[in-house]
């Protein structure tokens, strides 16, 4: 739960349109789940807060972060390759769809993701 709190600071920081109440909402709510990223020291550096939709096959990114100070230091592919790792194998899931804010295509670009939805649509 610490931990939990932790990354919801850091995604109100690093997401200021979002309203505080939205993102606790759905970071504590059970049918979310968060990758969160340690430092050795356990303090809390980012996450990847999503939901699994186990039938359909897929999970949907709510917010992805990497504190402020850790940014651009190859930690976001990282836990982007966990939290993969984590939904293929956990949540038995083959893809990942995200509504990314403009200034992230970027960062989503390179980890694989494209604009045009590859899934199938039923
Ligand atoms: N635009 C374009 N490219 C970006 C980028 C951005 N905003 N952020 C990172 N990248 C690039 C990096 O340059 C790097 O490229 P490279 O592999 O060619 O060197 C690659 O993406 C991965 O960078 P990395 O260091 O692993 O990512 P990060 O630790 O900086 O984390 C975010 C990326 C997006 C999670 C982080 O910048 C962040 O928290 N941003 C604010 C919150 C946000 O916008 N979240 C996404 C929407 S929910």
């Amino acid at each position: 739960m610490m931990h939990l709190i932790s990354l919801k600071n850091i995604y109100s920081k690093q997401l200021p349109n979002m309203p505080k109440e939205y993102i606790v909402r759905l970071l504590l709510h059970y049918s979310h789940k968060s990758v969160v990223l340690l430092k050795r020291n356990g303090t809390v550096m980012g996450g990847i807060t999503y939901r699994a939709f186990t039938p359909q096959g897929f999970g949907e990114i709510a917010f992805c972060a990497i504190a402020s100070s850790e940014q651009v230091k190859g930690y976001g592919t990282r836990l982007m390759n966990y939290t993969k790792e984590y939904a293929v194998t956990m949540d038995h899931l083959s893809h990942f769809l995200t509504y990314a804010d403009n200034n992230a295509v970027g960062y989503f670009t390179k980890q694989g993701f494209t604009k045009e939805i590859t899934l199938d649509k039923a």
